[in-house]
């Protein structure tokens, strides 16, 4: 019966909330539907605005969220960031029987509640690093002792990308629980924290859409945090992504089903926490398994702008089978080519970006085949595309491989400039050199045989 219903699923008006890279991403790939009617974003940046119309909305005030969607009859809306469902909006669109796409408050805890999803791991015994809770200074100070350094230090609460400190030595560790649990430097989300043990490893990101009872896992990404290149300088909310299958062997990806998605979604259902949406997890790829770091409980940003480069099948379908609970009736065809994301920061990001800079040649960079630009922190003024934050574009790119990919986003990101302009230039590195030397095409045995590495390193 599911089946019948979604043949015939009317043209629907869809609204996207948030207003970065991910969410141009998804309204980008959302208009490609013939399922889509009208689109809108709220509130949006300039260049979602080409492509959807943009509302101006307050995201932390659920009620007028709500009242906006109402207005404009959206048949579905999908939550991009995590603070408003940290804030509760799904709970608040549900109980006024509209259709929304994203975790409940509770639900939204896996990533608004450090504690919260260490303690859920370590019921359900998803591999994890070893860890304490700290609800105050002084106990946090003595929970340093069971931990040798480098030791890890996470802010409890949502801390825009600034809660997470490797602390290399105990002074440093303390001078940084000083800092949050007794001077507030995070405010109420460093009052508790959580000290784990430092991994080492690759991170990947590893992200399913799920429905509460199937899902669906999407291809093997990974983040670039750290500001400069060869990962030094501070963590940032992401300098660029890549995506391609060849970053974990299919056994390996067996292994992050087996041991990590699967415990975490039927722990989920086990303690009747409904989760519908998207679930990120953060691995650490360790000398003994992949090994959570962390949830979020969106998609990434920027690995949602490679990924939904690769996404061939359609995206209103996708996203209103997870809300319906019909998830089992869709599957998700992906392009085998890999796509990279290089994003163009503002000078002075993560820190104090600076804002109002003339952007010039991001039309000139879409004429490079393959190549997206998704805006981020940009606002139009008198017919001039001006920087409005500190991660500002985007540049996206697919290729019948990595390098094609990569050569293809870094010539169409030459062609970009504003004052300041700031962007990595070794995205994807980790991957050439883990293939070491060109890779071959996609169903060539050379390939099988590389794909099998990480796994054999990783174990
Ligand atoms: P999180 O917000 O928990 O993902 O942490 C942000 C970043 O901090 C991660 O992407 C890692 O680079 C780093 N990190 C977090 N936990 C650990 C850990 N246990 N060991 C080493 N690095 C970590
Ligand atoms: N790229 C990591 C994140 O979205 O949190």
């Amino acid at each position: 019966m599911g089946q019948m219903l979604l043949l015939y699923r009317p043209p629907m008006k869809i609204l996207v909330l948030g207003s970065g890279g991910r969410e141009h991403a998804l309204v980008w790939k959302l208009r490609e539907s013939q399922l889509m009617k009208e689109i809108y974003c709220a509130p949006g940046n300039a260049g979602i605005a080409q492509e959807a119309e943009c509302v101006s909305v307050d995201l932390a005030d659920a009620a007028s969220t709500l009242e906006l969607a109402t207005r404009l009859g959206a048949d579905l809306t999908v939550v991009g960031p995590e603070a408003p469902l940290a804030a509760g909006v799904v709970d608040v669109f549900e109980k006024a029987g509209l259709a929304v796409l994203g975790p409940s408050r509770t639900a939204a805890q896996f990533e608004s509640s450090k504690i919260f999803a260490k303690r859920f791991m370590e019921r359900h015994g998803i591999p994890t690093a070893r860890f304490r809770v700290g609800e105050d200074f002084e106990q946090a100070v003595r929970a340093l002792d069971e931990f040798s350094t480098p030791v890890v230090i996470k802010a409890d609460g949502l801390a825009a990308g600034k809660g997470v400190v490797v602390a290399r030595t105990r002074n440093e560790a303390e001078q940084v629980l000083d800092a949050a649990m007794r001077r507030g430097a995070l405010g109420r989300a460093g009052e508790r924290v959580v000290i784990e043990e430092a991994l080492s490893g690759e991170e990947v990101s590893f992200i399913v859409l799920t429905d509460g009872n199937t899902s669906i896992h999407l291809p093997p990404c990974q983040d670039h945090k750290a500001l400069l290149d060869n990962d030094q300088g501070p963590n940032t909310g992401g300098m660029g992504a890549y995506s391609d299958d060849t970053i974990l062997a299919e056994s390996t990806r067996g292994e992050i089903l087996r041991r990590i998605v699967n415990p975490t979604l039927s722990g989920m259902s086990e303690e009747r926490i409904a989760y519908r949406g998207f679930l990120y997890f953060g691995l650490m790829m360790t000398a003994d398994g992949p090994k959570v770091l962390e949830y979020n409980v969106r998609l990434g940003d920027p690995e949602a702008q490679a990924l939904l480069m690769r996404l061939r099948s359609d995206l209103v379908e996708l996203l209103s089978s997870a809300c319906e609970g019909a998830l089992a009736t869709r599957h998700a065809h992906w392009s085998p080519n890999p796509a990279v994301c290089v994003v163009a920061v503002s000078r002075g990001y993560p820190a104090a970006p600076e804002t109002g800079k003339t952007i010039s040649g991001y039309d000139l960079a879409e004429t490079v085949g393959g190549v997206k630009v998704f805006h981020a922190g940009t606002v139009f003024k008198d017919g001039q595309l001006l920087t409005s934050g500190g991660r500002v574009l985007g540049v996206t790119a697919s290729g019948e491989d990595l390098p094609a990919a990569l050569h293809r986003v870094y010539a169409a990101m030459s062609k970009i400039h504003f004052e300041g302009m700031h962007y990595r230039h070794d995205i994807g590195a980790k991957s050439l050199k883990r293939q070491a030397g060109p890779p071959p095409g996609p169903s060539s045995p050379a390939r099988k045989q590389e794909a099998q590495e990480p796994h054999q390193r990783w174990r």
